[in-house]
Parts: C-alpha cells; structure tokens; sequence
C-alpha cells in the first residue's frame, strides 16, 4: 500500500543503501521542494549531507532568517548560508532587459554555487528537489518557456556530482505532504511559489536597493494583510509590483511625486492560466492605506485586475 509513511521508510532505506558513508550536497532555495528534499536526505544520513544557501539579496523580507531558523536551528543541518547580495546587485547594476536579469542571476547563482561546492571536499552526490511534473513539462513547449526559467535549483553541468532526485515520482500535494510528515513548519510546506531570480523581476527595469526595499517591504505589509484575512491559502500567489513609474500625489499640505505600487494576486491550479483574486475591498483598502503609511516613497497603490492569458502572473 502506497503512504507517506511506507515512501519515507523506503526512500531513507534506499538513500542510505547509496550514499553508504559518502556524502550529498544540496542547494536549499526555502522553496518547497528544495526543502522537502533536505528533509528528507537528512532524516536519511544525518551530518553526511551539506546544504548550500545563497542569499542573493533579492529574497522576502526575513525569508533568509527563516530559512536559517528552521533548518539550522530547528533541525539541525549543516547547512552554509552564502552572502552573495553584492555580487549579485553589481551585476545587476545598470540592466533594465528582463531576460537579461534572469540571464545574469541564473549565471551568477551557478558560479556563487560553484564556488563554495569547490571548498567542500569529500562530496559524491547532488540532491534536487525534482518533482514528476518537472520531468513530464521538460520538452514541451509550454508557456513556462516563454520566460526562460531559471529556478535556484538549476545547477552547473560540468559537476562531477551523482545525482540523488528522491521526488522524481511525486505529484506538488504529496511533497507537500511528505514536508509535513517530516516535520517542516506550513510557512515552509505551504509556501507560494517564489521565482528564481526573486524580487529584481518585481522591481520593472534597472534593479536598485532603495526599489528593492520599496517592493520588499509592500510586499510583508501585503503578505501579512492577506494572512490577517486568512486568504492565503486561497491564493496561489500574491505579491507587489514596482513599475518604473512616479506620480503626482498630496500628504498633508504638500504635493508629493513618488512611486505607484502594483499588487498582484492571481488563483491558479499550476500557474499556466490564471485569474485574479477577488480580495474583499475591504481588505484591498486596508493593504492600500498600510503601503502608503508605511512604506516611503508610495503614493498611490493600483491593484491587477488581468488574467493569465493575456497577462503573465509576474511582470516580467
Ligand atoms: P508567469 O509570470 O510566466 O509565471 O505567468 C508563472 C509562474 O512561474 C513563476 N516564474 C518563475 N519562476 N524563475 C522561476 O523559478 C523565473 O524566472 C520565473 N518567472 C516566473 C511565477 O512566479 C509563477 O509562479
């Protein structure tokens, strides 16, 4: 009989008849299957595996402490956290080309990668959080391939690694699933789907720090907002937007010209088609007045109203 129990009594049993007292590297992105995949090899082999995290400064608000949070100091991973924020936005600098921003951070994130694997010595294996669907949407042409994906879990093709794939069988409900099962927290197990190249496709053209705080921090207000409502569930994502566009507006008794937000909130099945979320107004005009109030530089908030066709779910 197929359970959850039974797969990870026979997957552990499996890992470790392979690895035997080698050990596995794995890039943890925070995303759910990167995360059920270290779960799942640590519950395995323990300290024989070594997880990489790159913070490439364009995560959430707080998203690398939490990462850090649960698997560090809950769980107890060797895991290496890599500060690679100012690589990233020096290479960065100056571009305003979608593809091109996905281009360099996709490239940056295997050489930061590549780095760090090569101080490690004693490694065999590879692990990736690959999903069934993975594997059966590669090949296809499907309107994931319009936009050049580059998920953080993409990684050098010269790597002499053997690689360990230990969801290649599972449907996205069973890993989540098996994350809880393993004992990781719904923040994580319950996770929306956050894009590889992260906020600099939120911030519309040249990425800067000053936009990326103004997107990161809309985007917590909204975040919590949606949670307060207890909407988060029902959305598949959610998030804010900086188009490159300033506006007259007034605060008190002077006339601002200042940034407009965009909030983006769409229910999908799998992401390929979607349709904009019908929040509450009353939620909507809380979040609005919030990212006014206590975010610098937004004077006017606009909300989506698209669906996918004709609009993608990210800007970018
Ligand atoms: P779009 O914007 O194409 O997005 O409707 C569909 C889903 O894919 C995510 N997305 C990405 N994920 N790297 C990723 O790992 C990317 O470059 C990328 N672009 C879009 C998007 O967040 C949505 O879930």
């Amino acid at each position: 009989e197929w359970t959850i129990e039974n797969f990870i009594d026979m997957e552990v049993e499996k890992i470790q008849e392979q690895v035997g007292n080698r050990n596995v590297l794995c890039a943890l992105s925070g995303g759910v299957d990167s995360s059920v995949v270290a779960a799942l090899i640590h519950k395995a082999i323990g300290d024989q595996l070594t997880c990489i995290f790159v913070d490439h400064g364009l995560l959430r608000k707080n998203e690398a402490s939490e990462v850090m949070d649960v698997f560090a100091d809950d769980m107890q991973m060797n895991i290496l956290k890599i500060d690679a924020q100012e690589r990233f936005l020096s290479k960065l600098k100056g571009v305003s080309d979608p593809e091109k921003k996905r281009k360099i951070i996709g490239n940056e994130f295997i050489y930061v990668f590549d780095d760090e694997a090569a101080k490690l010595t004693d490694i065999d294996f590879l692990a990736q959080g690959t999903l069934y669907t993975d594997i059966i949407e590669s090949g296809t042409e499907t309107a994931q391939t319009i936009k050049s994906h580059h998920n953080v879990g993409g990684l050098p093709e010269n790597m002499q690694f053997e690689l360990i794939e230990p969801l290649n069988a599972l449907f996205k409900d069973e890993v989540r699933e098996l994350g809880t099962q393993l004992g990781l927290p719904d923040r994580i197990v319950w996770r929306q789907p956050f894009p590889g190249p992260g906020l600099a496709i939120r911030v519309l053209g040249e990425v800067t720090e000053e936009k990326l705080t103004i997107v990161r921090e809309s985007d917590s207000v909204l975040r919590e907002e949606i949670a307060k409502a207890g909407l988060d569930r029902d959305i598949w994502q959610y998030f804010t937007v900086l188009p490159d566009i300033r506006s007259v507006g007034v605060m008190g008794d002077a006339r601002t010209y200042d940034y407009t937000i965009g909030i983006r909130a769409v229910t999908s099945i799998d992401g390929m088609t979607s349709d904009w979320a019908r929040i509450p107004w009353d939620v909507l005009e809380k979040i609005s007045t919030r990212i006014v109030n206590d975010v610098q530089h937004i004077n006017r908030v606009v909300y989506d109203i698209t669906s996918k066709p004709p609009a993608t779910i990210e800007w970018e």
